[in-house]
């Protein structure tokens, strides 16, 4: 009993101190240390589950936050360019504190399967849905994104592999041209999670690693705030090359990449997918709603895998007042998962 709840201390104070160092990492440091955080952490980490208490979370993120992030953070790195140049900022409106009540529990495949498949982005429902293979090495092991069949651990990571040589060298859309590496993913294939950025950025670009830069980072804390190692979940983007200026992707481009996607998530079958942004939304299944709108609300992947839409870690690098509810969203998630946020692993 006294072991139990010594581990369970021992456990707490470690989400504790990555939830701190999330917040620390976003420029509204200075104050690890606060009390409001504190509580913060402690409420929403509470057994059951339940969610926090909003006005002790709201003053615990009201006092770390304010006033306004340094600009010179969201802006060091030109992967993180203004709203105006990236989309996945989820437009400049900030997000609307009555919007952060996530549904109790996301939608089941056989209820929501026909608006998810209505709500398709085109391209499912005119192209095929694996990617043309094009080195000869991969065209007998191309994976079917619709496959049903299971596909054991070891050639999911093998056709994973031979599908990031695909896209090692791939010119299907004009994204290539501009590019140095083309960025397939980083992270364990095994994983039950899946977080889905917009497109790899100026650090990601030299690297060949998604979410290297600033916001990968922040998302790296968010990560070990659930409870995660760093690669113990797996990370990828819409668009494999960096859009030039970091624009964001044409619908055409993102439609091109698209199977690869597709092809990743049909492999890795997660029981979730994380999807950073607006942008990441739309890629997946299409709709053009704002961030600030879908975030928090269960969508469905093809009919089959839950997406939680929340805010990509480089508009809380600009609004770090925003991480509450990113903070809610991803504890969503973990209920989902079966696992009390923030205090397990
Ligand atoms: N932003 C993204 O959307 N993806 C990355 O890999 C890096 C930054
Ligand atoms: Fe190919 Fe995707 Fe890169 Fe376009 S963005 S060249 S489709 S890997």
């Amino acid at each position: 009993m006294v072991e139990a709840l010594r581990e369970e201390l021992a456990d707490l104070t470690a989400s504790v101190r990555a939830f701190l160092e999330w917040h620390a990492a976003t420029g509204a440091d200075g104050l690890p240390g606060h009390p409001s955080a504190l509580h913060e952490a402690l409420g929403a980490s509470s057994p059951d589950g339940g969610p926090p208490a909003p006005r002790r979370a709201e003053r615990g993120f009201a006092g770390l936050d304010a006033p306004s992030p340094p600009a010179s953070r969201g802006g060091s790195d030109a992967a993180f360019a203004p709203p105006a140049q990236r989309s996945d900022a989820g437009g400049a409106s900030p997000p609307q504190p009555e919007r952060r009540s996530a549904a109790a529990s996301p939608p089941q495949p056989e209820q929501r399967s026909a608006e998810a498949q209505a709500a398709r982005p085109p391209v499912q429902a005119q192209r095929s849905p694996e990617p043309s293979p094009r080195p000869a090495v991969s065209a007998a092991s191309a994976p079917r994104a619709t496959a049903a069949q299971p596909v054991t651990p070891e050639e999911r990571v093998t056709r994973l592999a031979l599908l990031a040589e695909e896209v090692r060298t791939c010119q299907k859309c004009p994204l290539h041209e501009g590019r140095t590496h083309a960025v397939f993913s980083r992270g364990s294939p095994l994983s039950e999670i899946v977080f889905v950025g917009e497109g790899p950025g100026a650090e990601e670009d030299l690297q060949g690693e998604p979410f290297v830069g600033p916001a990968g980072q922040l998302l790296d804390k968010m990560i070990a705030a659930m409870g995660y190692p760093r690669d113990g979940v797996y990370i990828c983007n819409i668009v494999k090359c960096r859009p030039p200026q970091n624009r964001k992707p044409e619908p055409a481009e993102m439609a091109t990449c698209s199977p690869y996607l597709a092809s990743q998530l049909a492999l890795i079958k997660p029981k979730v997918i994380v999807a950073l942004g607006a942008t990441a939304v739309q890629g997946l299944i299409g709709t053009t709603e704002g961030i600030t709108k879908l975030r928090g609300t269960w969508k469905l992947y093809k009919g089959t895998i839950p997406i939680m839409p929340t805010f990509h870690p480089a508009y809380l690098l600009r609004q770090p007042s925003a991480k509450r509810e990113v903070w809610s969203d991803l504890k969503e998630v973990m209920r989902h998962l079966g696992k009390s946020a923030p205090d397990r692993g």
